[in-house]
């Protein structure tokens, strides 16, 4: 019994975990956190995609599409692209653009 509330306490503590790693391993180095360093923060991402999506599914929808083919034209930062550049194509997943999604929108930066 212990051990298998053993298991289900790591299984939970690893899937509530697994957004935050996988934004540390591939958007933090362009996104910090709560700073704009080449690129916007996880904060002002945050921010901006709220006004426009206040539902988590459309949130995280409409980035991980955005993502995987950044275009200006539906950019909702369009001014970031100005100051820093198009972001590249980063060939990420489904599976690692939903979880970095829904740790973006849980998350309080
Ligand atoms: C090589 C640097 C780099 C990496 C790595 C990177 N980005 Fe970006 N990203 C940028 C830059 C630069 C911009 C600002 C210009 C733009 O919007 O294209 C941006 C813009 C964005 C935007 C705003 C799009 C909009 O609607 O205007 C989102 C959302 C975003 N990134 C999410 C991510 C996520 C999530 C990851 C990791 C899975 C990631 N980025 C990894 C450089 C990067």
């Amino acid at each position: 019994m212990r051990i298998i509330l053993l298991l289900s306490f790591f299984t939970l503590f690893s899937y509530a975990n697994m957004g935050e790693i996988l934004y540390q391993g591939n958007c933090h180095t362009c996104h910090g956190y709560d700073k704009a360093n080449s690129a916007p923060s996880a904060k002002a991402i945050q921010q901006r995609y709220k006004e426009v999506f206040e539902e988590k599914e459309a949130f995280i929808d409409f980035m991980r599409e955005w993502i995987k083919l950044p275009k200006e034209e539906s950019a909702l930062m369009p001014d970031e692209i100005r100051k820093h550049g198009l972001m590249p194509i980063l060939g990420y997943d489904d599976f690692t653009l939903n979880e970095v999604g829904n740790y973006l929108f849980e998350t309080e930066f």
